[in-house]
């Protein structure tokens, strides 16, 4: 049996430890993070600062308390004190063997240690380890803390419960965990990305296209495939009515012409200046930092985008997302996360992309924000995906909104969730958003919504145990004044 995991132990603290830093903490997992070089505990402490602009506005799920960081220059020291170990030093076979084999010795053999490493072969990393069954390659992507995506590879020693345990680990912090069948040099994706590279190389070294000009051909039209349905699917919504069959039998033939080289070019000084020359002209200016903030901008809307979908990253943030929504919603029925008896609280950052022409939220995003604190108060009492599916459902009614003080973009807030009444069919809503820098309240959504058996549309009581949940949720809050606003009605004199 392999370790439940509290503290992450981080072997090497470059870009890529600083990702895996940034995503362990953000879903409330403590970080140990291990370097030789002292100067990369100021370094990865920035990283996990700069990735969490973007980290805090992929989901609105309750999450768990953020952990702590800290940092050691003692490996050993690390490797005693950690439940898991993710290894990020150089991409060299030698040193990682020789790091790996020392850890092993300094980490409890219930410890699974993983290697973050791009290409190299498990079995050919764990030789000289310490129970080397608890080994096993789990390969991310930059940036570790948006893309789902880490592909876990076993060696000829590594055992099934290690695999398991640590997809159990990476799902617990959003990720994706795809299983390679088999260990083969770059994986599976860095060989399709490889694929791809040395084909621009070649392009760019013939002087076909620069590197702008190739990147325009992904960018404006497979690009933006790629990232609900892959190649394959693709290719089979390609062959018309039959599909993948069709799609073979039509470009099959071309595979035999040579579009490709897969031989990459001899890196010639002039190919190297040609692609950083392109590249610098593709940024236009732009710092790393100020490109990265795009894409991680990006990375996070796009998500956002799928989860509508249920598809690719989309799918990953929605288990995601339900699994936040059902702890949180066993400690709010333990009282855990409760802010006063039966009050719901939910923490949220005001999105960029919500902000309007005066730098301040804009109206409809209120809606949207009393809507996700709604979402965690009906799912706290047993609404959620199971019960849409039995036929039944909360159906919206009636809203209104007072608005007081100003949110900026980026400004963390909270909104208080009350429950003011409940009978057989309605339920009433208070909610009040708060600015977390000075508690200010800034807005105020009251709504009511009604029951609904959504497959005959119509109004229909709930179920006693339903009822019953929402019941005690406002016996709870029975002793609480009602809030200024209740009742109020768009015209009415300020009270
Ligand atoms: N950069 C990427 O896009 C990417 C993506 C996926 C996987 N990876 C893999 O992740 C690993 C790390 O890559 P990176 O880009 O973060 O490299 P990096 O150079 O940014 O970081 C490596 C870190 O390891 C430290 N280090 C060196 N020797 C050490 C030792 N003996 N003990 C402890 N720390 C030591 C260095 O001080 C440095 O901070 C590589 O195996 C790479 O293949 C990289």
């Amino acid at each position: 049996m392999m370790r439940q995991v509290k503290t992450l132990g981080l072997l090497g603290t470059g870009v890529i430890g600083g990702g895996w830093a940034a995503r362990a903490l953000h879903f409330g997992i403590d970080v140990l993070a291990a370097d030789v070089k002292p100067e990369m505990e100021a370094w990865i402490r920035g990283a996990v600062e700069n990735a969490e602009g973007a980290l805090s506005r992929l989901t609105f799920a309750p999450l768990p308390r953020k952990g702590t960081l800290s940092f050691t220059t003692d490996l050993h020291a690390m490797a005693a004190q950690v439940d898991f170990i993710q290894e990020n030093i150089p991409e060299q076979l030698e040193l990682k063997q020789r790091v790996l084999a020392d850890v092993s010795r300094h980490a409890a053999p219930d410890v699974v240690i993983a290697s973050s490493t791009s290409g190299l072969m498990p079995s050919e990393l764990q030789r000289d380890m310490q129970a080397p069954e608890r080994f096993l390659v789990a390969h991310p992507f930059n940036p570790v803390y948006l893309l789902p995506l880490v592909e876990l590879v076993g060696g000829l020693k590594t055992s099934s419960a290690a695999l398991d345990a640590a997809a159990r680990f990476y799902t617990i912090i959003g990720m994706h965990p795809l299983r390679v069948r088999r260990e083969i040099p770059g994986h599976l994706t860095d060989r399709l990305q490889e694929a791809l590279w040395r084909e621009i190389l070649h392009l760019v070294n013939d002087g076909v296209a620069t590197t702008g000009e190739l990147d325009e051909s992904i960018i404006y039209g497979p690009g933006l495939r790629w990232a609900a349905m892959g190649t394959n699917l693709i290719y089979h919504l390609a062959g018309g009515e039959t599909g993948m069959r069709h799609m073979l039998r039509q470009f099959g033939p071309c595979l035999k012409w040579p579009w490709t080289k897969l031989e990459a070019p001899e890196l010639t000084e002039e190919l190297i200046d040609r692609m950083v020359e392109g590249t610098q002209e593709q940024a236009a200016g732009r710092s790393i930092r100020q490109i990265e903030r795009l894409r991680d901008d990006y990375l996070v809307a796009i998500q956002q985008v799928l989860r509508q979908f249920n598809i690719g990253a989309g799918a990953t943030l929605r288990t995601l997302e339900d699994r936040l929504y059902e702890q949180n919603a066993s400690s709010a029925r333990g009282g855990g996360r409760a802010a006063a008896p039966g009050i719901q609280r939910m923490y949220t950052q005001v999105r960029p992309e919500w902000v309007d022409y005066n730098g301040h939220m804009t109206d409809s995003r209120y809606l949207q924000v009393f809507g996700d604190a709604t979402d965690a108060v009906f799912r706290s009492v047993g609404v959620d995906d199971d019960f849409r599916r039995s036929g039944r459902a909360l159906y919206t009614v009636e809203s209104h909104m007072t608005h007081g003080a100003e949110a900026k973009a980026l400004e963390p807030v909270y909104v208080l969730t009350r429950l003011l009444a409940v009978d057989d069919k309605r339920v009433h809503l208070f909610h009040e958003l708060h600015r977390t820098r000075d508690d200010a309240l800034v807005a105020t959504g009251e709504q009511i919504y009604l029951h609904v058996d959504s497959t005959a549309g119509k109004a229909t009581p709930m179920d006693a145990a339903l009822r019953g949940r929402f019941a005690k949720m406002h016996a709870a809050q029975a002793g609480l004044p009602p809030p200024a606003q209740k009742g109020r009605y768009v015209g009415m004199p300020r009270v």
